[in-house]
């Protein structure tokens, strides 16, 4: 019995997991690969484990692809199809795969960059006998993402000088010889390490125009404490990224920590989010997933004799706001492939609702949630998920104070680790009355997507086996529900 076993989220069989790792779509697979202890349920030894998928949602699990070896443990990076084989390590006229990592001597502590490729789409891996391909003798350098960029023809990484708050761009004809580019920050939050940055262009839906994100992932000190993550929109011409000024929150307008940087995630435990390298043009999706814990608690969270999942994957979008161009996501469509049983509401009250709930037996520890509600002018209203008789995960939003919120307080076993418990809130600008939540609870998550993935909220619960219930609450039992469908969810894993 693994009661907190994630049924249809990526979780290691055994040992410890962090960071989503070498993520790249090559011959009909997504690569996922993973910030892996082979000897333990507490981090160390970092490897990279290995897992593939046909549409990132059934996994299957691979041995492990990059092996701690000499003192030098294996850290967070990305990989790449090199097309081109400009590296020179492709075969028999086949791309390589490239991953690039930064490799961390236990000994002095240093991080450096560093390549591996493959001619067996993945499964075996050989380091290259030039290593490192970037040492600059510090011992807070790492996370590079690769791409290719097509307008200078050249490979860019970035990667994080982590305590300047600083991302580096180099730029690399071959992936073996990096010439600096530029650097960008400290810049929005910098409370915290800067790790794990992400670089990629989108389009603004019904325009030409396009905008380059950068994203940071930063622990501690984020918006829902200790791990999380932030991004900036703006411009890359190849070889400097320049935020757009509205995606800088100026200091004095950062009244709370929840205004003081463009957040990606408002909940605890979605952390080191990087995307998919190589997604087809074809499919033109930018997807991504995080880790789901927080260094905070990570190495106490109660489960065995495994320690993390990934989040669901989603898909990232630009949308125009007034307050400037922001980021969105959903999850991606292929999720709906879990999709079991279905229960449509035709519409009613919150009362109605509730009963409706009961009279269906609507409950259970695998199940996506739509709904839509029209809020009320004062209060707070929302939905309880996992709830029992003493304990409930609660998320809801409060018009008139303009958030959206995510409480976890009383959602099972909080005590594990006093950082843990917690109420986590969103800004959430009204424009309309009406609120839609999108919501996957997973025997030991919960993931919200507010109005169309305006915001995201990832949190992790601990709740007890008899707590399955959804009831919806509010200030007023007349408050209307205008669409509310649920399903209960399948296992990926039989
Ligand atoms: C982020 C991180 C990375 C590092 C890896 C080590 O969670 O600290 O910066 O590469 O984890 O496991």
């Amino acid at each position: 019995m693994e009661p907190f076993r994630p049924q249809y989220h990526f979780s290691p069989a055994k040992n410890w997991m962090n960071d989503p790792n070498g993520m790249v779509f090559y011959e009909g697979e997504y690569h996922l690969f993973y910030q892996y202890n082979p000897a333990g349920d507490k981090w160390g030894h970092m490897s990279w484990g290995h897992a593939v998928s046909p549409d990132m949602v059934h996994w299957t699990h691979l041995p492990l692809a990059l092996p701690e070896a000499d003192n030098v443990m294996i850290f967070s990076g990305s990989a790449v199809v090199d097309w081109k084989n400009s590296s020179g390590f492709g075969k028999d006229g086949k791309p390589p795969l490239i991953a690039v990592y930064t490799g961390f001597r236990t000994t002095d502590r240093v991080q450096f960059q560093c390549i591996a490729y493959s001619n067996d789409k993945g499964r075996t891996w050989t380091k290259y006998s030039g290593n490192p391909v970037i040492d600059i003798n510090s011992t807070d350098f790492r996370d590079p993402k690769v791409q290719w960029h097509e307008a200078t023809r050249r490979w860019i990484m970035t990667v994080s000088l982590s305590a300047e708050h600083k991302v580096r761009f180099y730029g690399s004809d071959n992936l073996k010889a990096w010439t600096l580019l530029s650097e960008f920050g400290p810049a929005g939050a910098t409370g915290g390490v800067w790790e794990c940055p992400d670089l990629f262009e989108l389009a603004l839906p019904g325009t030409n125009d396009k905008r380059w994100v950068l994203a940071v992932n930063m622990n501690p000190g984020s918006v829902a404490g200790g791990s999380g993550g932030q991004y900036f929109v703006g411009h890359f011409d190849g070889t400097r990224f320049v935020a757009d000024r509205d995606s800088v929150i100026p200091p004095t307008s950062r009244r709370s920590p929840s205004a003081s940087a463009l957040w990606f995630d408002y909940g605890p435990d979605y952390y080191a989010a990087v995307s998919w390298s190589d997604v087809p043009a074809s499919d033109g999706r930018r997807l991504w997933l995080g880790w789901m814990s927080n260094w905070d608690y990570g190495g106490d969270v109660p489960t065995s004799p495994w320690r993390s999942a990934m989040s669901i994957p989603r898909d990232v979008g630009l949308r125009r706001t007034a307050d400037g161009i922001r980021l969105v996501q959903k999850p991606v469509r292929e999720m709906e492939s879990l999709r079991d049983r279905h229960f449509a509401f035709k519409g009613g009250d919150l009362s109605e609702a509730n009963a409706w709930l009961k009279e269906r037996h609507v409950e259970g520890d695998q199940l996506e949630l739509m709904v839509e509600f029209e809020a009320q002018s004062s209060g707070t209203e929302g939905v309880k998920v996992v709830k029992g008789d003493r304990e409930a995960t609660v998320i809801g939003v409060d018009r008139q104070r303009g958030q959206a919120f995510v409480d976890r307080r009383q959602s099972g076993n909080v005590r594990f680790h006093r950082k843990f418990s917690g109420l986590y809130e969103a800004p959430l600008p009204v424009r309309d009355v009406r609120v839609k939540l999108h919501v996957f609870v997973d025997a030991s998550s919960v993931e919200v997507f507010v109005n169309d993935g305006e915001r995201v909220f990832t949190s992790l619960v601990f709740p007890s086996a008899a707590s399955r219930g959804v009831e919806f609450f509010g200030s007023a039992t007349s408050s209307k529900i205008t669409a509310l469908d649920v399903w209960t969810l399948k296992s990926i894993w039989r």
